[in-house]
């Protein structure tokens, strides 16, 4: 949390030192994938309140989970003279031909959120350590689990974007030699029970079981994927489970089927992203845990960022990402694992959100 304050506050000081130094105002355009998720209206909502002290101009495009839309939005951008493309992509591949439009007009590339893949024309990304989200969810099952042969349910997020690698890579580095000893017994995948004794995935091995698992973000697409993994299973893979929930949504889906399954004792499950929906389950015992990766740090980081590139300068980074073809800069921004027990703390002391917004907070 401190951490979190630290980043927002040199962000906004910044912020401050540019706006004072150079009155001119600087264009730049920001393109979320959809509006359909209270995630992205999470960051529409924080870039809002952010820019009216950021003493920049900027626009936030939607793109409705289509990567067609998306290229339009950018080239919309583009028409109207952005100096800096914020693009958070709807499928992390296709969006290389709008980094490379970006690039071809002069226009500095930020990443957002989501990895854009195979081009060399993204200049940073500014992302949370989406391995250690994964990792988050892993610690979690594992310290909840006791003794032998307990069923592990795993959901992903959809393959054409490439934090679900790195959010189940994450999870794997926790969960994988507790089930090479035993502690779980994998109830619905059947690719990831072949690759049990592997420490460390490749990124085909992992397509191989995302493939089998995926929600595609989508809680209708994981409302049926559990369904159909509750008709396969046999009784001994019921009672007291545990759940890989990729995102709070496609879990609150999840966790409704499980809940309504008689032969289900006691699930647990994680998620990430603190939607209100999900803190109010986890209040009511309904989801386990999410993970909150405050939008604050990101939409901070993305302006600064933004302001960095205008000015000519070059942000600073501690690691890069590889796209396939670039090491791409970031300085990822750190995450919270919260539950029942610090909900409170994490969620409204820190004014994430009001205590209104919940009832039965304690
Ligand atoms: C991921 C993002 C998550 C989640 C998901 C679904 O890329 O990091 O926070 O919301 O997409 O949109």
């Amino acid at each position: 949390m401190k951490k979190t304050f630290a980043v927002l506050i040199s962000a906004l000081a910044l912020m401050a030192a540019f706006v004072s130094c150079n009155n001119s105002t600087i264009q730049v355009g920001i393109v979320l994938p959809t509006k359909d998720e209270e995630r992205w209206i999470q960051d529409q909502t924080r870039f809002q309140e952010a820019l009216k002290t950021a003493g920049i101009t900027a626009e936030v495009l939607f793109s409705e989970k289509d990567s067609s839309k998306e290229k339009s939005n950018v080239e919309t951008l583009l028409t109207k003279g952005i100096k800096v493309l914020v693009l958070c992509p709807v499928d992390s591949a296709s969006a290389a031909a709008s980094a490379d439009a970006a690039k071809k007009a002069g226009v500095k590339v930020v990443a957002y959120d989501r990895l854009i893949t195979g081009t060399a024309n993204v200049d940073f990304y500014v992302t949370f350590d989406s391995f250690n989200v994964g990792a988050a969810w892993g610690e979690y099952l594992v310290s909840k689990a006791s003794g032998q042969g307990n069923n592990l349910y795993l959901y992903a997020g959809a393959a054409s974007d490439n934090n679900a690698f790195i959010f189940f890579d994450g999870a794997w580095s926790q969960l994988q030699p507790k089930i090479a000893d035993g502690t779980f017994v994998i109830a619905n995948s059947a690719e990831a029970i072949k690759l049990k004794d592997k420490a460390q995935l490749t990124r085909e091995e992992m397509a191989s079981i995302i493939g089998q698992i995926t929600t595609n973000w989508n809680p209708a697409d994981a409302k049926s994927k559990a369904e159909a993994h509750l008709t396969a299973a046999n009784a001994s893979q019921k009672g007291d489970v545990f759940i890989l929930g990729p995102n709070d949504q496609t879990a609150r889906a999840i966790a409704d089927t499980f809940a309504t399954d008689k032969d289900i004792k006691s699930y647990k499950i994680t998620g990430q992203d603190a939607d209100k929906a999900s803190i109010q389950y986890i209040i009511d015992g309904k989801q386990s845990m999410t993970v909150l990766k405050d939008t604050r740090t990101l939409v901070a980081s993305a302006i600064a960022t933004a302001i960095t590139f205008a000015k000519g300068e070059t942000p600073a980074s501690s690691k890069t990402y590889n796209n396939g073809v670039v090491e791409v800069p970031s300085t990822p921004a750190e995450v919270v694992s919260v539950t029942q027990d610090n909900v409170k703390a994490a969620i409204v002391d820190s004014g994430y959100y009001p205590a209104a917004d919940f009832t039965g907070l304690q």
